[in-house]
């Protein structure tokens, strides 16, 4: 694979081409992601649960984040490494830039935090300084507990609008990237029709431009897989296997299918 940027993104995006994007954590596994050709890692703050043994990614720390995005740029130097900010590690436009600063000195490419209108400054200082950044709309797993529960968001007429206006906002502060998380298979393909952006879908459907999984949900060892994920270890063999698996069924578009979207 060719080193990755976000050209690569933005002209699959133009072709009509859909990519893969896979969290990792730790270098080994970087490394598997990177021989399978995938085009994006992301070091998400999903972390909290799957290595940490959180019940929430709200414990997670910035000193978590930098741990783990280092060991991952250690061991793949050829996809496009996204690092999530923490809880709290962005809720002021200063901390935000001081912690994404840091988040880039260890290895990120590009930082991804949470929520739409109030974070435009932010993602518009970041832009301007030289940071790229990925959104995250629809089922913020930071907000869980103002959610009241891990629940499909954009479910109602003003959801949905609210929820199209702050990719808009998003998109015109300057992000790159976008995921839509747990959103209704319809108003995900809205939001990646209207945007120019690439948007990366995770129980959103299959017309998001490119889908994410967390990487235990896909090896099948998380304790409660949610719905939308899929076991590629099973029919493939090896831990490659399956990351080369995903991959290809994603391309292709065999994955996700109706049964892993929301409606
Ligand atoms: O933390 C994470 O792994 C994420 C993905 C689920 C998109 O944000």
């Amino acid at each position: 694979m060719k080193t990755v940027t976000i050209h690569t993104l933005n002209d699959l995006k133009r072709a009509g081409e859909k990519f893969p994007v896979i969290t990792a954590y730790d270098s080994s596994f970087a490394r598997l992601v990177e021989l399978a050709g995938i085009e994006v890692v992301l070091v998400g703050d999903s972390l909290g649960n799957v290595m940490l043994g959180f019940d929430s990614t709200v414990p997670v720390t910035m000193d978590h984040m930098l741990h783990h995005t280092a060991a991952v740029r250690r061991g793949n130097s050829k996809s496009l490494l996204i690092a999530d900010l923490p809880f709290m590690a962005y809720a002021t436009p200063n901390q935000t830039l001081t912690n994404s600063a840091h988040l880039m000195q260890a290895g990120a490419q590009m930082v991804k935090l949470e929520g739409g209108e109030w974070l435009a400054e932010s993602v518009a200082m970041l832009n301007q300084r030289g940071i790229p950044v990925c959104g995250h709309l629809g089922l913020t797993p930071q907000s869980v507990n103002k959610f009241g529960g891990y629940r499909v968001q954009g479910r109602g007429q003003d959801d949905a609008e609210q929820m199209v206006r702050d990719a808009h906002l998003l998109e015109d502060a300057g992000a790159s990237l976008l995921v839509l998380e747990c959103v209704p298979r319809d108003l995900a393909a809205r939001v990646s029709r209207e945007l120019k952006m690439p948007v990366i879908g995770i129980g959103a459907g299959a017309d998001t431009d490119a889908q994410v999984l967390v990487l235990q949900d896909m090896l099948g060892i998380s304790p409660r897989a949610p719905k939308f994920a899929r076991n590629f270890l099973a029919g493939a063999g090896d831990i490659l296997g399956a990351l080369q698996a995903y991959a290809a069924a994603v391309r292709s578009g065999a994955f996700p299918q109706p049964e892993h979207s929301f409606t």
